[in-house]
């Protein structure tokens, strides 16, 4: 069991963004994704998730050896995939618990014969956001704010950690602006990869900052650099960028390249 993505090209208004992407995740692994800005970091998350600005020219993506670029971005969420964005909406007058349960009856709902989502009962629903809320040490009191209403940074890191965690995807993707987060939501953040990671679970934690990756241990880290992943490795590799910028790293894949 694999997320598989070969040669992938993604073009953005008919600007090439990825180059010819390449990259293996394990079921149970989690991998970092790091580069300067620009490189197409949340190009590669949006295309995953079938974002239709993102123009899939070329390569392929095999999710459990599914081909997922065949699929609407509706049908990867049902297979397993979870992105969560690096800017959250605010959506206001919908209750968190609202909107959760909704979120949670698209991806996971049965359907009826008629094509209508039956949903699931809202006393179970009930029961497993609150061994969601305590695996994660949420507070009750927050699924009954407004999404992202008001929420400071912490807070929206927490909603998308407990909608994650109700969807309890395969492979969840998390494009993080550390720069915005302070240590306690990036704490947030952590705490709740740890807590929901496991041999049938695999993140893809994309990040500036080698910070993150004091609390989240990857088993590998990926250096993506002008829509190429360039150098791939353990959480060394981050402790090496942390030390020396990107600049030594990209000099020496373009000497190799000469
Ligand atoms: N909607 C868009 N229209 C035009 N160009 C875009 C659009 N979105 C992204 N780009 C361009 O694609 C390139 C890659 O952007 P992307 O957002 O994937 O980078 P990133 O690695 O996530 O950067 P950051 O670290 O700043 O989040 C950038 O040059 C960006 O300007
Ligand atoms: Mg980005």
């Amino acid at each position: 069991m694999s997320l598989v993505i070969k040669d992938l090209r993604v073009s953005i208004d008919e600007k090439p963004i990825l180059k010819g992407l390449n990259l293996e995740v394990g079921l149970g692994e989690v991998h970092a994704i790091m580069g300067p800005n620009g490189s197409g970091k949340s190009t590669l998350a949006y295309a995953l998730a079938g974002h239709p600005k993102y123009e899939v020219e070329d390569g392929e993506v095999w999710m459990d050896d599914v081909n997922l670029l065949e699929l609407t971005p509706d049908e990867r969420a049902k297979m397993g995939l979870f992105l969560a964005f690096q800017y959250p909406t605010a959506i206001p007058g919908i209750s968190m618990a609202n909107f959760l349960r909704t979120a949670v009856n698209a991806v996971k709902g049965e359907k009826n014969g008629d094509g209508k989502n039956k949903g699931i009962p809202i006393t179970e629903f009930r029961k497993l956001m609150t061994e969601k809320m305590n695996l994660l040490k949420i507070d009750k009191e927050f699924a009954r704010r407004y999404l992202n209403e008001g929420f400071s940074g912490g807070e929206k890191k927490r909603a998308e950690i407990l909608q994650m965690a109700l969807l309890e995807p395969k492979y969840a993707i998390l494009d993080e602006t550390d720069s915005g987060l302070d240590i306690d939501a990036l704490k947030v953040v952590s705490e709740g990869v740890n807590a929901l990671t496991g041999p049938n679970r695999s993140f893809i934690v994309i990040t500036h900052y080698q910070r993150i990756l004091n609390y989240v241990k990857p088993d590998f880290v990926h250096i993506l650099y002008n829509g190429q992943i360039i150098e791939s490795g353990g959480p060394e590799l981050a402790l090496r960028l942390e030390q020396e910028g990107y600049d030594n790293l990209i000099k020496e894949k373009e000497m190799e390249a000469a």
